[in-house]
């Protein structure tokens, strides 16, 4: 997958981009990350991407010219790109919208500044705008990052074992089960036995029901959604009832 971004502070992206499973990603090829200066696609000697909001109030609001520039110039280079703009006025990003991202071929990720974009680029360039929650950071650098980190951990491939990003919490609309390794006992504190029992369907059972409990307690919100699916898709889970389950997630 290419991921172009756009922003006005590439210097972010070192470090958190060249480590682990991205850096891994990167050097074979299955994330082809290209990070561009707003500011390259200025044509004044100040290099100016920011103005004044029209109607007066504080702080700077991202030119239209910059912005409309790169991205129909990026757009020209190969494949279209799925126009993303980061701003905490976007839809909030979750795993699923992470999955849905990882089947596009090529993003293009528009980090606002400042007091936000002029709205002209929300209404002509950008075919989705995400939010990364319900706070204000400095810029779009870090929900890029987070929105990049999230989808090439799902191209084919990228994790060694394939298996693991579809265990991990929210793939089956679940928070994950609670992990332990060596040593079996430690401060007193012990590993439930099933683990070390070798039998692999009961700790298949085990981490189930581990994972419907840890949901249902710390999660209503995504707990109900699953009820909701499995009572309508799973006719076993329907013969026992959807209520009966939401009390006793086990
Ligand atoms: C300081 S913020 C602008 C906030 C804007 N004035 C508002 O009240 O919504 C500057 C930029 O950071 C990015 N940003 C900040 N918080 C974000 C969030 N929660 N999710 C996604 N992007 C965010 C956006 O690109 C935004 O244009």
């Amino acid at each position: 997958m290419r991921i172009d971004v756009l922003t006005l502070f590439p210097g972010m992206f070192t470090g958190p981009m060249d480590e682990s499973i991205l850096k891994r990603a990167r050097a074979t090829g299955k994330l082809d990350l290209r990070i561009h200066n707003l500011r390259d696609f200025t044509h004044d000697r100040h290099r100016t991407v920011d103005d004044r909001p029209f109607g007066g109030g504080p702080g700077m609001v991202l030119k239209p010219e910059p912005i409309f520039e790169a991205v129909e110039t990026l757009k020209a280079e190969g494949e279209p790109p799925w126009v993303i703009l980061l701003s905490p006025a976007g839809r909030v990003f979750h795993q699923g919208i992470a999955r849905e991202l990882a089947q596009r071929p090529r993003l293009l990720l528009i980090c606002g500044s400042y007091e936000g974009v002029d709205e002209r680029i929300r209404q002509a360039l950008v075919d989705d705008e995400l939010s990364i929650g319900d706070y204000v950071l400095t810029n779009g650098a870090l929900p890029a990052m987070v929105i990049i980190d999230a989808v090439t951990r799902l191209l084919p491939g990228v994790l060694g074992d394939e298996a693991s990003a579809l265990d991990e919490s929210f793939s089956q609309g679940l928070l994950e089960y609670p992990q332990y390794t060596r040593p079996a006992e430690f401060r007193g504190m012990k590993v439930p036995e099933v683990l070390l029992s070798g039998n692999h369907a009961a700790i298949a059972q085990w981490r189930a029901e581990q994972a419907r409990r840890r949901t249902a307690e710390r999660r209503p919100d995504l707990w109900a959604r699953w009820l909701a699916e499995h009572a309508a898709g799973d006719s076993s889970r329907t013969r026992t009832g959807s209520q009966g389950a939401a009390e006793n997630p086990g």
